[in-house]
């Protein structure tokens, strides 16, 4: 497979030397885990996938909202730290590449946020990672990718910055799929509704004026089935209704 990892794998393994290394906080990012859970339909007690866990902040999060958790991530020092942050709320994590493993029994929900494996510049037609980790999907399961990115001119070392259209075109042969734009400040006032194409076009638009960084987001619900019942013509039922307004930032 091609799945690239090593240079991850050193990139971040110094990295998470460094305590909570992203300076994430709780109190911003918990509304909008909780209102992506709650727009996505996850039932407490179902069983989450969380794919380049690193240091576990969102399993940690996910698993607050009444989930159980399994994070694995190619980086042995995330893990270690998230072992040591998070293990004592019951969510395991394991050392691993997700590239070339296997699990015992399929997941409720995949949630996958900004792992580096999307980070690429053939994200819009390769989806081979995405293929991939719907193997470990339940066939009514919830696959849910988000990704950081702003949509302005701005660049970031070392981070594509994709856009909705980009999105769009990545899953565009899934069905069920809902595509957002989230600044998680839009959580805190309209929990799920802001995922809406109407806070979506909005977001964007603060994005492309001001450079404001948010998260792609696309739900899938039952994946699978919908590829199996529609082949790999299906051209998707979206209703991110700005998907591909959005033009396509220039990704380095
Ligand atoms: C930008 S970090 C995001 C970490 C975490 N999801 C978050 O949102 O804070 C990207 C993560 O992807 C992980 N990763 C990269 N390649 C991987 C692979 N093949 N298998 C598992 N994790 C991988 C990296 O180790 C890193 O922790």
């Amino acid at each position: 497979m091609r799945i690239q990892t090593m240079h991850d794998k050193l990139y971040y393994d110094d990295r998470y030397v460094q305590p909570n290394y992203f300076r994430y906080r709780e109190w911003l990012y918990r509304p909008y885990v909780s209102s992506l859970i709650s727009f996505s339909g996850l039932k407490a007690g179902s069983v989450v996938l969380d794919v380049g866990c690193g240091q576990g902040f969102f399993s940690y999060l996910l698993s607050k909202c009444g989930t159980r958790v399994h994070g694995v991530d190619i980086s042995e020092t995330g893990i270690m730290a998230a072992q040591n942050l998070y293990g004592r709320y019951g969510i395991t994590f394991e050392v691993a590449d997700i590239g070339a493993t296997e699990f015992a029994s399929k997941f409720d929900v995949i949630f996958v946020r900004s792992c580096s494996l999307y980070n690429t510049e053939s994200f819009v037609s390769d989806d081979e990672i995405t293929r991939r980790l719907l193997r470990y999907l339940k066939d009514d399961g919830i696959f849910i990718f988000a990704y950081n990115s702003a949509f302005s001119s701005k660049t970031s070392p070392g981070w594509r910055y994709h856009s909705l259209h980009d999105v769009a075109e990545h899953f565009r042969k899934y069905s069920n799929k809902s595509i957002f734009f989230c600044n998680k400040i839009d959580t805190w006032l309209f929990r799920r509704y802001a995922f809406s194409s109407f806070v979506t076009r909005l977001n964007a638009l603060l994005s492309k004026l001001f450079g404001i960084r948010g998260e792609l987001i696309c739900v899938l619900r039952g994946p699978r089935e919908a590829q199996l019942q529609n082949g790999q013509k299906a051209s998707g039922g979206t209703n991110a209704g700005p998907s591909g307004e959005a033009k396509p930032v220039p990704s380095r």
